[in-house]
């Protein structure tokens, strides 16, 4: 299965600084659970910011001479991105960011999204062109924890979206 994780603010950021817009570590953990042991699918961007990138990870980018960690695959599309991760027999994930999630989500069956009911500062937004109101709900618990910037409680949504007609890689 092909899946894409996220987490959004109530004004669509989702990213600050290459890096989010807050500082939840349990959202952060639920994350981390969710994609343990899947194949990645990330753009460069996001690949940089990550501190700890696990084996089988694609890293999209254009640039041919671009230098990986151990264990990291370049792809030159999300497209080859998401077949190379297939490959790994593993499930996969693409983990972002905006660009990403935009050129991939044709191709997800499930969307793993947090979504946080605070506007953050932010410079990246979740792209509006994936039609997640025309998904269905198929999972939706919430938390409230503390964001650590602020020192305000939020509330995090943990929805998971299963899309109704999910494009075939092999129509790419
Ligand atoms: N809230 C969340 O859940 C979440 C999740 C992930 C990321 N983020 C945040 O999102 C922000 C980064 O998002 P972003 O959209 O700016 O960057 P990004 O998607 O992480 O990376 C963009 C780069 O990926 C490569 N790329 C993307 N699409 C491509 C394609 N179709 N073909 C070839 N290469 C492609 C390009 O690399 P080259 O320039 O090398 O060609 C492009 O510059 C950061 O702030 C990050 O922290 C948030």
């Amino acid at each position: 299965m092909i899946a894409a994780i996220g987490a959004v603010a109530s004004n669509d950021m989702l990213g600050l600084d290459n890096w989010l817009p807050w500082d939840i570590p349990e959202e952060l953990a639920y994350f981390e659970r969710t994609v343990a042991g899947a194949a990645l699918v990330v753009g460069r961007l996001t690949y940089e910011s990550m501190d700890i990138v696990p084996v089988d990870t694609f890293v999209v980018t254009g640039q041919e001479n671009y230098v990986l960690r151990s264990g990291c695959h370049r792809v030159a599309s999300v497209e080859a991105g998401l077949r190379q991760a297939l490959a790994t027999g593993k499930p996969v994930f693409v983990i972002g960011g905006a660009s990403v999630y935009a050129a991939a989500w044709p191709y997800c069956e499930r969307f793993f999204l947090t979504r946080i009911d605070k506007p953050f500062d932010g410079d990246t937004r979740f792209p509006d062109s994936i039609p997640l109101d025309r998904w269905a709900v198929v999972a939706d618990s919430q938390a409230s924890y503390l964001e650590r910037r602020s020192g305000e409680p939020v509330i995090c949504r943990f929805l998971q979206y299963a899309q109704p007609d999910v494009k075939s890689l092999n129509a790419a």
